[in-house]
């Protein structure tokens, strides 16, 4: 899908590095109810067939780090563990440039499906995921550790 609102950004998509991990953790303690520690995403840097990468740029006053998006292959599946954009940054385009290019990645690893958790409270994440055609899947009880519960959102690669 290609991007419904393009505007111009200094950010461009790149491979996460350890020096980007401090911005990131910014990020998802500002976005997250429990966030991820930044020891997580340190891990996640060095397991296999891991996606990780990150939104850097940024001109003036804009943080260098704006949004990361971290993915598992697993088989014929793609799972999105985590996308986050600096609200600083929202509905500007940047999380849709960060869930193409990990679109891209699914499509050339062969996944057959893309999927994830969503909190049912996150109303503008379901809706972002909504408008490339995933679908709520199945509802997980309980899933968060506040106890609300997430949906299982799948979408299905063309061609699979
Ligand atoms: C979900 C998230 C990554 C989207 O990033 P973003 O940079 O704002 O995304 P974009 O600007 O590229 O896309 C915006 C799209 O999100 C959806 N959206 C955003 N805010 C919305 C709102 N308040 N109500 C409904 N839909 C909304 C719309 O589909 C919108 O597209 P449109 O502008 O064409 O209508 C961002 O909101 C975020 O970081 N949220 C906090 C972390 C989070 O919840 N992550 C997902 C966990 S499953």
């Amino acid at each position: 899908m290609a991007l419904r609102n393009p505007i111009p950004s200094t950010y461009a998509v790149a491979p996460a590095r350890v020096e980007d991990l401090d911005e990131i953790a910014r990020i998802e303690r500002e976005s997250f109810l429990v966030p991820w520690k930044k020891e997580f995403f340190a891990a996640e840097l060095d397991e296999p067939y891991r996606y990780a990468r990150v939104l850097v740029g940024g001109r003036d006053s804009e943080p260098r780090v704006g949004g990361y998006l971290f993915a598992v292959s697993l088989y014929e599946e793609f799972h999105i563990n985590k996308i986050a954009t600096d609200p600083r940054l929202r509905n500007l385009g940047h999380g849709r440039r960060l869930l193409e290019d990990a679109l891209s990645r699914a499509r050339s690893v062969g996944a057959t499906a893309v999927t994830l958790e969503v909190r049912l409270s996150n109303l503008p994440a379901r809706e972002f995921y909504r408008s490339y055609g995933f679908r709520e899947a199945y509802r997980r009880k309980s899933y968060y550790q506040d106890g609300e519960d997430a949906y299982a959102m799948v979408l299905a690669l063309e061609g699979s």
